[in-house]
């Protein structure tokens, strides 16, 4: 039996911080052995908001190489940068045609992020599901392994290929492939650490919200100074009167690798004097080897281009085909 298909991506859009990395990254790479994987780089989405188009290709350098640096192993798994491959824009289109609007404007995260942005918003923007939709679809994805936030991005690609299999195929002969996602518990959502009741997220404006990847062992012990906390002696999980508390133990119960109960005992009669030190250290042994190998990686171009590269055309074979079936159900003339 040939292996499910795995496909997931992050955006290129500032630096990945540790949400990404304990809610996405970090999962693909404990399961890419069982299964058929591919990584994007989903740089089409990172131009649905303002953008700088000087900086566009060394963030998709340095999204590309922190997937290598976190432990994607090109064994298992295929690195692609998505505008390499017109067959995304592409089948975009002709899902536009066949999503109703109000689909789109349901969306919580274009709701957020509209609103962030007032009269600017772009068409891109509230297109950018559909987009997501069509780079799932295009590789007959059994599983999408992302954070919380996505949720209902899978939900509505899921409706997408529903609509288009019913207006277009058979149910014995569907076109499109429903794919499902995988939504690991601890990680799926890593708060602010100087408010624990928002995601942790790159467009915060306050860089002291998130921990990089990319952090200095100095800005990390910085950043847990002066992250939020409270003036209660003992520390504890799930309290909804403490947020903070709860995502600060839960980000050291993961990068320590050791399990809640264990932690809620070490921490039971612990101060943040004494706690925060912990972390800090915890945190900077945990992303050490990813940056190292990160430095290593990114000083070698060639080698880069070159995953990028042969990443473009083993996942060009699989999109390109996906395209031409779905252009055939939609009633194409073939280019013969
Ligand atoms: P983005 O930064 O929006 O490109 O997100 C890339 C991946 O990281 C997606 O799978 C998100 O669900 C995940 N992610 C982003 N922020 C968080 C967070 N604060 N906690 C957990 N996962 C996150
Ligand atoms: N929308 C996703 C995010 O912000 C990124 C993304 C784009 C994605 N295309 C995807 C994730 C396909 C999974 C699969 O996190």
């Amino acid at each position: 039996m040939s292996k499910q298909r795995v496909l997931s991506g992050v955006q290129p859009t500032g630096n990945l911080h540790l949400g990404n990395y304990l809610g996405a990254i970090r999962n693909w790479v404990e399961i890419q052995k069982k299964y058929d994987n591919f990584f994007c780089v989903v740089d089409l989405h990172a131009i649905t908001v303002p953008h700088n188009p000087t900086t566009l290709a060394q963030d998709t350098y340095n999204i590309a190489a922190l997937y290598l640096a976190c432990g994607i192993n090109l064994e298992y798994s295929t690195i692609f940068v998505q505008s390499h491959l017109s067959a995304h824009s592409e089948l975009t289109w002709l899902l536009n045609c066949i999503t109703p609007l109000n689909w789109l404007e349901r969306m919580i995260q274009f709701k957020e992020k509209a609103i962030k942005q007032g009269e600017n918003v772009s068409v891109g923007l509230l297109d950018y599901p559909v987009l997501m939709a069509a780079d799932i679809l295009l590789y007959d994805a059994d599983l999408v392994p992302v954070g919380e936030d996505q949720k209902q991005h899978l939900e509505l690609t899921r409706d997408i290929a529903v609509r288009l299999n019913d207006q277009f195929a058979t149910p014995e002969q569907p076109v499109l492939k429903l794919p499902q996602a995988l939504i690991r518990k601890e990680g799926a959502r890593v708060m602010s650490i100087t408010d624990g009741t928002r995601k942790m997220s790159k467009s915060d404006p306050s860089d002291l919200s998130r921990i990089n990847l990319l952090d200095s062992p100095e800005l990390i012990e910085k950043k847990i100074k002066r992250c939020k906390t409270d003036p209660i002696k003992g520390l504890s999980f799930d309290d909804p009167e403490r947020p903070e508390c709860h995502n600060l133990l839960n980000l050291y119960t993961i990068l320590s690798e050791k399990s809640k109960a264990e932690v809620a005992q070490e921490c039971a009669d612990m101060g943040w004097g004494q706690f925060k030190p912990l972390l800090t250290e915890t945190i900077i042994t945990a992303l050490k080897p990813i940056q190292e190998r990160y430095h290593a990686i990114m000083d070698d171009k060639v080698y880069l281009n070159r995953v990028l590269k042969e990443g473009a055309a083993k996942a060009g074979t699989v999109a390109d085909q996906t395209l031409v079936r779905v252009k055939n159900a939609l009633g194409y003339l073939p280019n013969l």
